[in-house]
């Protein structure tokens, strides 16, 4: 029987206390994944440290813990700050809330308007710190400290380079995922003594935490094996395609899943009607109330789509594509928030095509649910997308996904024209928007003809898409870590 480890994740969201993309709920399922015991064995003593943001709504019961923990002045000179840690059972996990409110109680998690916090590097030292004093007050060891993306950064460059003589942490692993190589956490130069790191960390012009946190953590990985491979090219390397090539057999691809518990359309609490593989009829009720709460005319196939407003996610292809989708009698729902000018476009073609394109520009969980249900086909035509996660419950809820081939959507998505037997969803290749038309209309004509239709949406949800593999891939992994 394998033995069991203590794993202290460091990350900046997790579902559902802090989140603002994918991340969170990684951060959760996965925690929830190692935490509780399964058929493979005993659960994994999990603790998640998390920043307590502002309006966060904690589980019960939390037990508090003071921590004085050290930082950097503008000077150089030591400093300590108290914050005090709050522990609670969630579950499958303990989560570990790190209260400062000159840091977290702020009116959003990392940006000021549209500009990071200066003070950014200040505020994940603290998080990352607070975990490594944790264990040292508690005399508890640990076996990995697992960060996520690069606000995990500080945390595993200060275990390094300023614990590294501490008895306790001294032989702690660590294991970096990245979620986005996009974000780097980059630290000008003027902005470094927040670190309190040495001066040889980082280039001379300033610090890019997650590059080196990608050379310093034992194991690293990105969230699917075809965007660890995409990774390692400069054009989607991000910058960092040179430091990843560099980590050899050390940087491997692991796929998410989604917690198949929380996303299930046969016990939705949030759908009008439930559903499973063996009888999918309910569905149409969820799509007739999805289309009569947001005054869709219920006619034409309909095309939903989910997430950040952001150039990577590929919205502006579809603004360019949806007079022609609407043409082929497609309508269209998007649910999102992010860039001004993408929102400003989505809102332009909604006022212009009433009934056939509904815009909801906030974050709403229920309404995304709704969504995953009742829509006919979920678009994803993202840029790059490191894994995502709505082709996966899109698959579950048996709308099959249009997806462009990129990262964890190629991994997951199986072109239904390409290998009909297999066959989950749509994939087409360029970025642009007469390609994701095409696909579209690919997709439509499978739509007309129900046996293909229910072969498709079969394969969606028969796909294994819980975090069952994914678990076992980084136990494997932090115990590479942990063999040095
Ligand atoms: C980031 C990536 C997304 C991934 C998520 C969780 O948001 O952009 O592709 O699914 O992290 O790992």
């Amino acid at each position: 029987m394998p033995r069991t480890m203590r794993i202290a994740m460091v990350a900046s969201e997790c579902e559902p206390w802090a989140k603002t993309g994918g991340l969170a709920d990684v951060v959760d399922a996965l925690s929830r994944a190692l935490g509780l015991p399964d058929p493979a064995g005993p659960g994994h003593e999990v603790d998640v440290y998390l920043p307590w943001y502002r309006g966060l709504n904690p589980p019960e019961g939390l037990v508090p813990l003071e921590l004085r923990v050290p930082v950097g002045g503008p000077g150089g000179e030591p400093r300590h700050e108290t914050v005090t840690l709050w522990s609670g059972e969630a579950d499958g996990y303990r989560l570990r809330l790190v209260e400062h409110a000159p840091s977290f109680d702020r009116e959003s998690f990392y940006m000021d308007g549209n500009s990071d916090y200066v003070d950014n590097p200040a505020r994940f030292t603290l998080l990352g710190r607070a975990a490594l004093e944790a264990i040292r007050a508690e005399a508890r060891p640990v076996d990995v400290i697992h960060g996520h993306d690069w606000q995990a950064g500080p945390a595993l460059l200060s275990l390094r380079h300023r614990y590294a003589g501490d008895p306790l942490l001294r032989e702690v692993a660590t294991m970096l995922t990245c979620h986005n190589l996009a974000y780097h956490g980059w630290t000008p130069r003027a902005d470094a003594w927040q670190l309190d790191l040495p001066l040889d960390v980082g280039k001379h012009d300033g610090v890019d935490l997650l590059r080196e946190a990608i050379k310093t953590a034992d194991m690293v990985n990105t969230v699917s094996p075809n965007y660890a491979r995409e990774s390692l090219t400069p054009e989607f390397g991000a910058g960092l395609d040179d430091v990843l090539r560099a980590r050899g057999d050390r940087y491997i691809g692991i796929i998410n899943g989604i917690d198949t518990g929380l996303w299930d359309p046969a016990t939705d609490p949030t759908l009008v009607a439930h559903y499973d593989a063996s009888d999918l009829a309910p569905k149409a009720r969820t799509r007739a109330d999805l289309m009569a709460r947001n005054g869709l005319d219920p006619d034409g196939p309909l095309l939903g789509l989910i997430g950040r407003l952001d150039p990577q996610k590929g919205f502006d292809l579809v603004t360019a594509a949806a007079p022609e989708l609407v043409a082929m009698g497609a309508r269209l729902i998007v649910l999102g928030t992010g860039h001004e000018h993408l929102v400003a476009g989505l809102q332009a073609l909604a006022a212009q095509h009433p009934g056939r394109i509904a815009v909801l520009d906030r974050f709403d969980r229920s309404e995304a649910r709704r969504i995953y249900a009742g829509a006919d086909l979920f678009l994803m035509p993202s840029r790059f997308e490191p894994c995502g996660q709505g082709q996966l419950i899109a698959m579950r809820y048996a709308t099959p996904p249009v997806v462009r081939h990129s990262g964890g959507l190629a991994d997951t998505v199986v072109d239904a024209d390409v290998d009909p037997a297999r066959g989950n969803g749509f994939v087409f290749g360029p970025a642009t928007p007469q390609a994701l038309v095409d696909a579209v209309r690919r997709a439509l004509a499978a739509l007309a003809d129900e046996a293909r239709l229910a072969h498709i949406q079969a394969n969606g949800m028969a796909r294994d898409h819980s975090w069952r593999v994914p678990a076992r891939g980084y136990e494997a992994a932090y115990r590479r870590a942990i063999a040095g």
